[in-house]
């Protein structure tokens, strides 16, 4: 089967077309595309996510990004008669009303290009940024609309969950498809900071959850603190890295606490961390690049540390036999060295699975395989574009359904 998957939910607009394969002897999964616009350098300026300008930026870029990855997969062919029927028209205008821009650019499109060879369509419902996630969600169901083609909600996180089993490999090993259980994942991104113990294929039970910022959260507001343009995750990552490979040792000068490490339960918080260093750079006089590597070498061991002790105890209390991580902070060189090093050392029988660099921050690969996996083994995800239920359909998402 073909499947085509949007991925909208922050600053990222995001679409993959990915072709899998199931017969007797062989199952596989080839990546066609995977196209990625990235919104970072427009949302700078704002030191975050400016959720209106993400919602414009998606729209202008949906359309392009489509014909690029339909373009990679080779199935991008133009046609040069038949118009969009009218009633299909009036259907599209209305789910693209708030969106001008979009109904413009899809009109144009679609009339000029052949219904591409898709199975499905995954697309992103949520959780995320609301006005994001609504332009995926009518742009989806107006490409199911006019294709005729069925509609698979994503989970976002479950995106992230899946996605280090793909490591964005041409092909995807046939394990994918049935990662060992208990899985154990703990899911780390701008938005959210969970530990997730899925019992089942599909069925999560959030153990750990943040109490107030997640981790994502605090290293961009800890970079901002710093001086450091966002996202803050890379920027503290990359001074810490200075840091620790120049030899240098922390004389404690800079020590940042450790919140809830030693609490009976698997949950975090990180708001705490971010107002020390807030505190911290108050103080010093003149702040200067030595410095700084310091607070952000001391900013990424705490977070690091607390990350994997609550997973690890986690870990201890249900004996997952997969152990995974995924979410952009996931793409954080030390927290992945520490990762693997624990769960290797601990748990030996256990897969340890971390997604490649480009599968970790959003992307629509992750949506594409959450989508695929739910084709295999859970039809009654699979919706008919006309149906009721898409129809209702709302852009937000809880993982533990
Ligand atoms: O998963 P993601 O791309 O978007 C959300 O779903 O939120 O995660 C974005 C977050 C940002 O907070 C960013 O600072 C963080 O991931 N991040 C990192 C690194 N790369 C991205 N955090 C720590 N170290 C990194 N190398
Ligand atoms: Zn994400």
């Amino acid at each position: 089967m073909n499947i085509l998957a949007i991925e909208t939910s922050c600053d990222e607009t995001a679409i993959s077309i990915i072709a899998t394969e199931e017969n007797s002897r062989k199952k596989s999964v080839t990546i066609l595309a995977n196209v990625v616009i990235s919104q970072i350098e427009i949302h700078k300026p704002y030191g975050g996510v400016f959720p209106a300008l993400a919602k414009r930026e998606h729209a202008k870029n949906l359309v392009p990004v489509l014909a690029q990855a339909l373009k990679k997969s080779g199935m991008l062919q133009e046609k040069t008669t038949e118009n969009i029927s009218e009633e299909k028209q009036t259907g599209l205008s209305s789910l693209l009303e708030r969106e001008p821009e979009l109904l413009a650019a899809l009109s144009d499109f679609i009339p000029a290009t052949k219904t591409p060879n898709i199975d499905y369509i995954a697309f992103t419902q949520g959780p995320g940024l609301p006005p994001a996630l609504w332009v995926g969600l009518n742009f989806a169901r107006a490409l199911a609309l006019l294709w005729n083609k069925p509609l698979i909600p994503v989970n976002h996180m479950e995106g992230h969950l899946f996605s280090s089993l793909v490591n964005g490999k041409e092909n995807i090993p046939q394990e994918m498809q049935n990662p060992k259980l208990p899985t154990l994942a703990l899911l780390i991104s701008g938005g959210h900071t969970e530990i997730v113990l899925m019992k089942d294929l599909f069925q999560y039970e959030v153990v750990g959850t943040t109490r107030d910022d997640a981790v994502g959260e605090a290293f961009d507001k800890a970079a901002r603190i710093l001086g450091l343009p966002y996202p803050g995750g890379p920027e503290i990552s990359k001074r810490a890295a200075n840091f620790r490979n120049g030899g240098k040792i922390a004389n404690g000068k800079y020590k940042l606490p450790r919140p809830m490490l030693r609490s009976d339960d698997f949950d975090f918080s990180f708001s705490g961390i971010k107002t020390a260093v807030l505190y911290m750079v108050q103080k010093i006089e003149e702040m200067t690049e030595e410095i700084r590597e310091e607070i952000c070498y001391e900013f990424e061991e705490a977070a690091a540390e607390t990350l994997i002790s609550k997973t690890l105890r986690a870990a201890e209390k249900y004996d997952p036999k997969t152990i995974l991580m995924g979410g952009g902070v996931s793409a954080n060189s030390h927290l992945q060295e520490i990762f693997k090093k624990t769960f290797q050392e601990n748990f030996p029988d256990a897969e340890i699975s971390i997604p490649e660099k480009d599968c970790s921050t959003d992307n629509a690969l992750m949506i594409a395989i959450a989508g695929y996996l739910r084709a295999l083994h859970d039809p009654k995800s699979i919706l008919s574009p006309d149906s009721e239920k898409v129809r209702e359909m709302q852009a937000d998402g809880n993982l533990a359904l």
